[in-house]
């Protein structure tokens, strides 16, 4: 099984939880980088990404072009905005044919969100795949090392399983 996890991440939450992750399965990792990037910081940000979200942009990425022949499970990440998943990811779920491939989903986003409408979008672009699982991380930066590593490992064992 060779297995791959695909994230974007705007302020490192993403980015962590997918590199411990990638660390935890032996997998390959792959940030996607829009060729334009929204302000880090600062409430602007809430305006452009949110805007963009509801515009349903697909900004163009800077990645190569990736090759997913070789894995044959994808583990996709994203933040949550608006409700939904994030542009980048939007990119990578629309001009990909991704296909045949087993699908592990998370998000990370704001304590209390309901994560359930951003996954079912994006069960929607993946039809033609088996998504196994979807898990929601909401805080990662206010949770101790512990609780995010348990929660890490048990998304990981069933990955592995
Ligand atoms: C433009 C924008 C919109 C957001 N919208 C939501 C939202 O609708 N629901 C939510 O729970 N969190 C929302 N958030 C918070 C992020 O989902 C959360 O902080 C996430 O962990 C950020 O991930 P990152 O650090 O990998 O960029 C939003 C953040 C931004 C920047």
């Amino acid at each position: 099984m060779k297995s791959v996890v695909i994230y974007y991440s705007l302020t490192g939450n993403t980015s962590l939880v997918a590199k411990m992750i990638a660390e935890n399965i032996g997998a390959d990792i792959i940030k996607l980088k829009p060729e334009k990037e929204i302000p880090s910081t600062g409430s602007g940000k809430y305006f452009w990404g949110g805007k963009s979200v509801v515009l349903n942009e697909k900004p163009k990425l800077l990645n190569d072009t990736l090759n997913l022949e070789g894995y044959d499970t994808l583990i996709i990440g994203t933040p949550i905005w608006a409700g939904s998943f994030t542009p980048p990811i939007n990119t990578f779920l629309s001009e990909y044919e991704i296909k045949d491939k087993k699908i592990f989903l998370f998000a990370t986003h704001s304590p209390g969100t309901k994560t359930e409408k951003c996954f079912a979008k994006m069960k929607e672009k993946l039809i033609k795949n088996r998504v196994k699982e979807a898990v929601g991380f909401d805080d990662v930066k206010k949770m101790s090392a512990k609780e995010l590593n348990d929660k890490v490992r048990k998304f990981c064992k069933n990955i592995t399983d």
